[in-house]
């Protein structure tokens, strides 16, 4: 831990609450408007507000470091992470779904990263009153409590977190990976919110997630769950897409006792 790290913490936690805020107060007003992006995916005004309300921060107080915001940059040239470059990586409503309906699962989520190192995540939930925070080799905590993971050794007493794709041309393997886990879990949860899936396996809630996300979606979460003591794998080949310490794609997090067998059963027909 650096005085640098703790610096960018503490500037994370302050820019996650002040974004709750504006989330709380767009649902309080109802001062949102619903879009669609790729003519599928939902995006409100409120997702654009609060993206540039964290750049603009970032930019205002490091303006040498690099940003991956969904809504502004999803398509930002990741060469920084070969660098000693800092790079923030935003997601500035995870959960706009949930959101738009009036949901409470719904989080901002800021990583930040260097080279291939997960630093510091926040991911902050104004609905629920929680924010979640790790800092690389310091633990994770919600409202200040430390987290652990469960104690989950079994698959049939394990609850299973997933989330599916806005294509609906993907669900075809996802609902059927569900149908396997559905028969040899303890049951499974939807919940809307990658960010805020990860941050249950943490806080042990959850026993284990599994998905295919993008690097927003996980770039705090995967930080937080690993600081709590969860496996973060894959359960597909790494792509050449993302690098690999922000990719998403086949994201498998759990406990250590259960990640060899639930990798098994997610990949395998049994
Ligand atoms: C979505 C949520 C959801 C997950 C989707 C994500 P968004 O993010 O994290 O839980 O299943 O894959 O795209 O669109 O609400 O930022
Ligand atoms: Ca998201
Ligand atoms: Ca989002």
């Amino acid at each position: 831990m650096s005085n640098n790290d703790i610096e960018w913490l503490e500037f994370a936690k302050t820019l996650a609450m002040k974004a709750g805020e504006i989330m709380l107060e767009a649902r309080e007003n109802s001062t949102f408007v619903r879009d669609y992006k790729m003519d599928h995916e939902l995006v409100t005004s409120t997702d654009i507000a609060v993206d540039q309300f964290i750049c603009r921060g970032i930019i205002a107080r490091y303006p040498s470091h690099a940003i991956l915001s969904e809504e502004s940059s999803p398509h930002m040239d990741l060469s920084a992470l070969a660098t000693d470059v800092p790079v923030w990586v935003i997601d500035p409503i995870d959960g706009t779904v949930n959101f738009a309906h009036g949901h409470h699962h719904v989080a901002v989520s800021i990583g930040l990263y260097i080279g291939d190192k997960r630093i510091l995540g926040v991911v902050n939930a104004p609905f629920l009153g929680e924010c979640f925070w790790a800092l690389k080799g310091s633990g994770a905590f919600c409202n200040g409590k430390r987290l652990a993971v469960s104690g989950a050794q079994e698959l049939r007493s394990a609850l299973v977190a997933t989330g599916f794709p806005y294509q609906k041309t993907a669900l075809a393997p996802i609902v059927e990976r569900v149908s396997r886990i559905l028969h040899h879990c303890q049951d499974v949860r939807r919940n809307g919110s990658a960010a805020l899936d990860l941050c249950w396996v943490a806080a042990g809630r959850l026993d284990v997630y599994f998905e295919s996300v993008k690097p927003w979606d996980m770039a705090a979460g995967a930080l937080i769950a690993e600081e709590a003591g969860a496996t973060v794998g894959y359960y597909l080949p790494q792509t050449l897409v993302w690098p690999e310490v922000v990719n998403g794609e086949g994201l498998l997090v759990s406990t250590p006792d259960l990640y060899d067998d639930i990798l098994a059963l997610v990949n395998t027909t049994i």
